[in-house]
């Protein structure tokens, strides 16, 4: 009660709006000289290479439809079948109560097929699967071991665990090594087990995840292996079943992940293993126990784009020709594109973040190219990530375009044209 009233006397209650109105997090501080240009754009028009931003056609680089199949017309027309069959609601309930369906299950077993695992358990999103899959395969007794540069759903999904995480370097094997050391130690004592997660396409650098050394590292550790294939699936692997496939190595991935966000150009995701996981997964994971079943439109505009993306092998192949005319090209033109081996194309420029926003926008109004941008804390202070997604329906007059805008900004950014306050504004 004294303290209650002292803290009136002091006025040292704050309201919980008043406190947030203070500090607005990293990227809503800068929301308000933003919003609608560099933050919450809008893209307008059939999902493609040239859409309408603000009026004005804009050739993109921003959108993960890497085979192109956000606006196939058999995509578009199986979509809109479905929903006219269906409608959005069906089936109400959570799968386990009352949302399940023959589409569900068929999905399940068609995606199955593909990725040559057992069985399927479809998510209703990547992020939020993510997050509770690996809420329910460990406990505290269990040891996460995981990629440092992983993306935030799994950095989300390791928050969650009551058990140690041990992070290793990126990619770097001796690094994971030694902090399987650490945690073989640890669960010998508390009698768990360990899980590796890491990624099959870093979605920033375009890296793959050397699934195939950790998967080596299994005749030396024990451990599970948990793969976010977001950006693998469907463009990795001979038939695009992804990194697993690529590198050989799918047999040793014992929980595979992908979303449909990407390649299938839609909303949903999936994880894929021997069935005995997959059944545990299916009655202990808390985002689909606990959550509506997904619609049924969604469900059948998968099963079509799976279709599409299995039997087309055209769409990979012309998604692989861009990107390695882009790279090729890019490269050839003195261009830092890292390290990448994938799609996902980042060109790195050194510039301050208001030199990124004057280049941003002289690039979205005068070359009339949007792609996406990241600046620090993404990447290191000083440099300016460019980010290009190739995909199957861009052309090779739009990578010749882009070279050539790029080479010009990359111009005026080294003669210091993008220090002066001159591109003041987008409003
Ligand atoms: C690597 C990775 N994992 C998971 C997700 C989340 O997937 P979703 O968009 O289906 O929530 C994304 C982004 O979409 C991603 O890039």
């Amino acid at each position: 009660m004294l303290i209650f009233a002292a803290a009136i006397y002091n006025n040292t209650f704050m309201d919980l709006f008043e406190k947030l109105q203070k500090n607005l997090g990293p990227l809503g501080t800068h929301g308000s000289e933003s919003h609608g240009y560099y933050m919450f754009p809008k893209l307008e028009g059939p999902i493609g290479p040239h859409m309408m931003f603000r009026g004005k056609e804009k050739l993109v680089w921003s959108l993960n439809n890497y085979l192109g199949l956000a606006n196939h017309p058999e995509v578009r027309k199986a979509d809109a079948d479905a929903a006219a069959e269906w409608g959005m609601a069906y089936p109400m309930g959570a799968r386990m109560m009352s949302g399940e369906s023959n589409n569900h299950e068929a999905l399940e077993n068609e995606l199955a097929d593909f990725v040559k695992k057992q069985a399927c358990i479809l998510l209703n999103f990547g992020y939020q699967g993510m997050v509770s899959a690996i809420d329910a395969l460990v406990d505290r007794h269990d040891v996460i071991v995981y990629d440092a540069e992983s993306h935030a759903c799994i950095v989300d999904g390791v928050r969650l665990h009551q058990g140690k995480r041990f992070v290793y370097r990126h990619n770097d094997m001796e690094s994971l090594e030694k902090q399987l050391e650490r945690a073989t130690k640890l669960t010998n004592e508390t009698g768990g087990a360990i899980l590796v997660i890491t990624e099959g396409v870093f979605g920033m650098s375009g890296a793959m995840g050397n699934i195939k050394e950790v998967v080596a590292l299994k005749q030396k550790y024990q451990f599970r292996l948990f793969v976010d294939d977001a950006h693998g699936f469907g463009t990795m692997g001979a038939t695009g079943a992804g990194t697993g496939e690529q590198q050989g190595c799918m047999d040793g991935i014992d929980v595979y992940f992908s979303t449909f966000a990407k390649s299938m150009a839609s909303i949903g995701a999936f994880i894929a293993g021997d069935k005995f996981i997959v059944d545990y997964l299916r009655y202990n994971m808390r985002s689909q126990i606990f959550a509506k079943s997904l619609p049924m439109p969604l469900v059948v505009g998968a099963r079509k784009r799976l279709e599409l993306l299995r039997t087309q092998p055209e769409l990979k192949a012309n998604l692989w020709k861009i990107t390695n005319a882009l790279q090729g090209g890019l490269r050839d033109n003195g261009f830092n594109i890292g390290i990448t081996t994938t799609p996902v194309t980042p060109v790195m420029l050194n510039g301050t973040i208001p030199e990124a926003t004057h280049l941003t926008l002289d690039l979205r109004e005068n070359f009339d190219i949007f792609c996406s941008i990241v600046v620090y804390p993404v990447v290191p202070k000083d440099v300016i990530m460019l980010r290009l997604i190739p995909t199957a329906v861009h052309t090779i007059e739009d990578v010749d375009r882009t070279i050539e805008a790029y080479s010009q900004i990359k111009g005026k950014l080294a003669a210091g044209e993008y220090k002066k306050d001159r591109i003041a504004s987008f409003a």
